[in-house]
């Protein structure tokens, strides 16, 4: 037999259309671990990634996706600095070095877990839609869905950023270092200017034509209208000049005066595809802090960031159904283990797609989606040899009575995720974005500014029957970012999390089965071949073992769609020591001491 998506409901296809057209875009592609060698101990990491073994370490780790970013963290904390402290140089030289991912212009995640009180806490740093959006913001005259890259390049996209906000608020509750000192890496890289590296300089080359639309962006990245090569020493100074602004002067430097007056303008005046975000919406942006979502897995608590990310909730849905299935012993390279995770996942994405946003906005059954006995009643559908033939949103516990359509938003794989540990025992995952590669391609003192807006759902209804994730003033719009910490008996044991649009939430799960269900060490867990399944199809990771599932997979079913699967895991196991991990389809490493 072979499988057919039938679903229960039709609005269920239109999502499942959605997504087929963000897959025929073509995403950030995978570039391997070519990275810029700068020492014998980044060499040495390179080296351990290459060859699958994870990064020891007694004291204090990062792990994140550049050398020269994670060297900045590193030295903030032998320094005796934090990881909160450390996240504010990791991140501002990653907004230099790979700043098709993330930067100042976007929005991040943090689960933070605290030594000292020994509590976890989250913070949403979210990009937020500005006060004039309107419902139709990415529909056409007639009615009907905006492009993407139509919606995504230009002003159009762009959302009051999070990220300058989120670094300040973690550094003034946990930092212990100067602010000002945090940023000297970032000045320092940026002044001097420091090697592109092969993945940035192979994504500009992609990307050619949409970064050419924007003079600043154009001059930066297409010096004379050609591309930057690989190895090309880059300055950026007016990046610089930003860092030197909110070192000094903190975040009003950025959220108000002449950056946020320069921000709003570069939006509002590109007359091809204008935005509304105002100097105000800068002004009046606010970091939220959330309630934890946690799950239990294999007597263990795996903990991230609630609505508006749907990471946490969809990672513990799937998980919580699988609780119930020995999946050790079936093991790694059984399809019957990728049956139930493929399953799993497509009964949690169809939950996604009708529940879950901002619940700010709209309400939400958070606790019901991961209640253990719905899990349970869901899980139970997995029992069968074949792959389901019908899926269907289920019915959580509701606080309303309520009636949302499927969402319709298209989710690009770009972002970046920063794991880091410091010597008081503190944790920090953190995952970061502009959204796609390079953002709205609209370039401003020297960072790329964000087009999350497009993670909002495009339309607003359904046959009359509204989208949970549509847009509104003020709104944050859903997410798939799932940065993690697994917790064993109250104390922190792995923090973990990735970049790859709506497949975050596949790569992440599938990494903490990999560590925990089946022995494998951190690296592992992140090197292990992908297969990932959304809504219907299966998608296998081309040119590794997991193609030795394609025939099994089939037969049981399933489409199967082999393909390159771009994650950027970025794992710390913690332990006796730490033991770090980075993705092996990226430059990141880890680096410890
Ligand atoms: N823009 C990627 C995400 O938030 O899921």
């Amino acid at each position: 037999m072979r499988f057919c998506l039938t679903v229960a409901f039709s609005m269920f296809a239109s999502a499942a259309m959605a997504q087929q057209a963000a897959d025929a875009v073509q995403p950030e592609s995978g570039t391997g671990g070519d990275a810029v060698v700068t020492s014998q101990a980044v060499a040495d990491a390179l080296a351990a990634k290459a060859d699958g073994v994870p990064v020891e370490a007694e004291g204090y780790m990062v792990a994140a996706a550049n050398p020269l970013a994670v060297q900045a963290g590193v030295d903030v904390l032998a320094a005796g600095g934090t990881a909160a402290d450390a996240l504010v140089a990791v991140q501002t030289v990653l907004g230099l070095v790979e700043p098709q991912s993330s930067g100042l212009g976007g929005g991040a995640f943090l689960v933070w877990y605290d030594a000292a009180t020994q509590s976890l806490t989250t913070l949403d740093g979210r990009e937020t839609a500005p006060l004039a959006v309107t419902p139709t913001l990415f529909l056409n005259e007639d009615g009907s869905r905006m492009g993407f890259f139509d919606a995504v390049v230009g002003g159009r996209s762009v959302g009051t950023p999070g990220t300058p906000a989120l670094l300040a608020e973690v550094h003034a509750r946990w930092g212990n270092q100067p602010w000002a000192t945090l940023f000297e890496p970032g000045i320092e890289l940026a002044s001097t200017g420091f090697e592109v590296s092969p993945r940035l300089a192979g994504l500009i080359e992609r990307d050619a034509e949409r970064l050419a639309v924007f003079p600043a962006t154009a001059d930066y990245f297409l010096p004379d209208g050609v591309p930057l090569a690989i190895g090309t020493t880059l300055q950026n100074p007016d990046y610089a000049a930003t860092l030197g602004a909110l070192a000094v002067g903190g975040t009003d430097a950025f959220y108000t005066g002449q950056i946020a007056q320069d921000i709003t303008e570069t939006v509002q005046e590109f007359s091809a595809n204008p935005g509304v975000l105002s100097e105000l919406d800068l002004a009046i942006y606010q970091v939220k802090e959330r309630a934890p979502v946690c799950a239990t897995y294999r007597a263990h608590d795996v903990c991230g960031m609630g609505p508006p990310s749907s990471g946490a909730l969809t990672i513990g849905q799937i998980l919580g159904m699988l609780d119930a299935y020995d999946l050790a012993a079936l093991g790694a390279e059984n399809p019957d283990s990728w049956r139930l995770i493929g399953d799993a996942s497509r009964l949690a994405f169809a939950d996604r797609g009708r529940y879950m946003a901002d619940s700010d906005f709209v309400p939400m059954p958070t606790a019901g989606l991961v209640d253990p006995a719905y899990l349970a009643q869901r899980g139970a559908l997995l029992g069968g040899a074949e792959a389901l033939e019908e899926i269907a949103p289920g019915t959580p516990a509701f606080d309303h009575s309520l009636n949302w359509a499927d969402d319709q938003s298209i989710e690009l794989p770009s972002t970046s995720h920063i794991s880091i540990v410091d010597s008081f025992g503190n944790v920090a995952s953190m995952t970061t974005t502009i959204e796609n590669a390079f953002g709205s391609r609209l370039m401003v003192h020297g960072f790329l500014l964000n087009n999350e807006l497009t993670d909002f759902s495009f339309a607003t209804h359904n046959d009359g029957v509204p989208i949970a994730n549509a847009i509104a003033p003020g709104k944050r719009p859903r997410s798939s970012m799932a940065p993690t910490i697994v917790m064993k008996d109250g104390a922190p044991v792995l923090a973990i999390g990735s970049p790859g649009g709506s497949r975050i939430i596949g790569y992440t799960a599938q990494a903490i089965i990999g560590y925990l269900d089946w022995g494998m060490d951190v690296q592992q867990a992140v090197s292990m071949p992908h297969a990932v399944n959304r809504f219907g199809t299966f998608d296998v990771e081309e040119e590794t073992a997991a193609t030795d599932l394609v025939p099994a997979l089939e037969a049981m079913g399933y489409e199967v769609n082999v393909r390159g699967l771009n994650s950027g895991l970025h794992a710390i196991a913690i332990g006796d020591g730490l033991q770090g991990g980075a993705d092996p389809r990226r430059e990141g490493i880890a680096l410890g001491e």
